[in-house]
């Protein structure tokens, strides 16, 4: 028998639960062997839950859990940094192993805790940090390994993505889409960790990791939210041939990488256009491979618990064959990342500027001093008080020289409010 202790028995917890103790037998029969939940801990036992718990299973300190003797693995699914972190250190140094969801504290600290694993010779599970219930951690980790991975586009979060989809298919404000989101418990009161793209960045930060072996921390992650998205931005998009999507971005050119998650528009017809509501995608390129894909449910208790099930089935077979710890992410990768600024992509630029002769012309020659070259221009809807929207889409520009341009375009009395820009992955690397 192999014994699981869960601390953080909230919606994950719970899921991952039910799974082991309603699917055991079918778990068995699978794989042979017989896991079961010795003992959990949560800081409000007596929460409502619906599941039954033998009588002395629940505690509310997670130290009983992690010094269980019975305890083989450790599950970690009360999210933060602190006392998360301590608590996963207290199990590795007690030479259990750990399963976590906690993509926070893996992209701030995920140096810290894997090095202590190996250190200690265990071992720490992470499928159900990114994607919810998509086995994409194996995907990359083990599916892909023959493969030098050169691109990933990631739809890494559901509260983003289900915000934006009822913005292009409903024509909704932000504010109503994320009202429409809190009231569905799709979206938490406080949703800065979703809508400004902070989740997501943390969740590539562990993608990157694998994928470069690169040890991704948070500085290195490009990062812009939702919130700012406009519903005119979407319908110029749209008539391009784009949807606007919070993309989380990493690619490998010549030894360099460079991570991002920001709203981005792809090409209607990627698939990963395609990916709406609350649902997660991820898009990997292997050099071998092609373009391989995993879609699926990012989030909720049944999803990601299924996750969490696959690491503490996939850590049973090796401590039931006494084979040591063996998974823990390698950062020998040779790469470096880009530095800030330096990356080059097609760009979507939205001016308020007056309706007057030899404004484009105005605003095309700052771009041009900028060495931006336009590959298409639309002057399109109702004028407001003189003004009117201008939209241009770019050749490929150079990050820099586009803030630049905007910068000093936004300077011109020509031109009314805040110019906006938005980055366009074609999706083709
Ligand atoms: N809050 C996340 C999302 C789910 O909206 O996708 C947990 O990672």
């Amino acid at each position: 028998m192999i014994g699981v202790g869960i601390i953080g028995l909230g919606t994950v917890g719970t899921g991952a639960y039910k799974i082991l103790d309603e699917h055991g037998l079918l778990i068995k029969q699978k794989t042979g062997i017989d896991i079961r939940v010795v003992k959990c801990a949560d800081i409000d036992p007596d929460r409502p839950r619906d599941i039954v718990l033998k009588e002395g299973l629940l505690t509310n300190n997670a130290f009983e859990v992690i010094e269980d003797k019975d305890v083989d693995i450790v599950v970690e699914l009360m999210g933060g940094i602190e006392p998360a972190r301590s608590l996963i250190r207290h199990a590795i140094e007690q030479g259990k192993w750990v399963v976590t969801a906690n993509k926070a504290l893996l992209a701030e600290k995920g140096d810290e805790i894997f090095k202590l694993a190996a250190r200690k010779g265990t071992e720490i599970g992470f499928e159900a940090s990114v994607c919810g219930g998509i086995p994409v951690i194996k995907a990359i980790r083990d599916g892909l390994v023959g493969n030098r991975i050169t691109y990933i586009l990631g739809i890494l979060n559901g509260t983003c993505n289900y915000i934006l989809t009822k913005m292009t298919l409903e024509g909704m404000s932000f504010n109503r889409a994320l009202e429409d989101a809190q009231r569905l418990g799709f979206a938490e009161s406080d949703p800065t960790l979703d809508i400004e793209g902070i989740d997501a960045a943390h969740k590539l930060c562990i993608l990157v990791r694998l994928a470069f072996q690169y040890p991704a921390v948070m500085s290195d992650i490009t990062t812009g939210g939702i919130s700012r998205i406009d519903p005119i931005d979407i319908e110029f998009a749209r008539e391009f041939g784009y949807r606007i999507k919070l993309l989380a971005v990493a690619k490998e050119d010549r030894g360099k990488i460079e991570a991002r998650v920001e709203p981005a528009m792809i090409p209607v017809g990627h698939p990963m256009s395609s990916v709406d509501g609350v649902y997660n995608a991820a898009y990997v390129v292997g050099d071998r491979t092609g373009p391989t894909l995993y879609y699926g449910k990012g989030a909720g208790g049944d999803a990601t618990g299924s996750a969490v099930v696959s690491d503490i089935v996939d850590m049973a077979y090796r401590i039931r064959n006494g084979a040591p710890a063996a998974k823990i992410p390698s950062t020998a990768g040779k790469v470096k990342m880009r530095g800030a600024g330096k990356s080059s992509v097609p760009y979507y630029m939205r001016f308020t500027a007056k309706d007057s002769p030899g404004v484009l012309s105005k605003i095309s020659g700052v771009l041009a001093d900028y060495k931006i070259s336009i590959s298409s221009v639309i002057q399109k809807g109702r004028k407001e008080n003189g003004y009117v929207p201008i939209v241009m889409l770019t050749h490929e520009a150079v990050e820099l020289n586009l803030k630049e341009a905007k910068a000093a375009i936004d300077q011109l009395p020509i031109i009314k409010d805040e110019s906006v820009y938005i980055r366009i992955e074609e999706g083709n690397q």
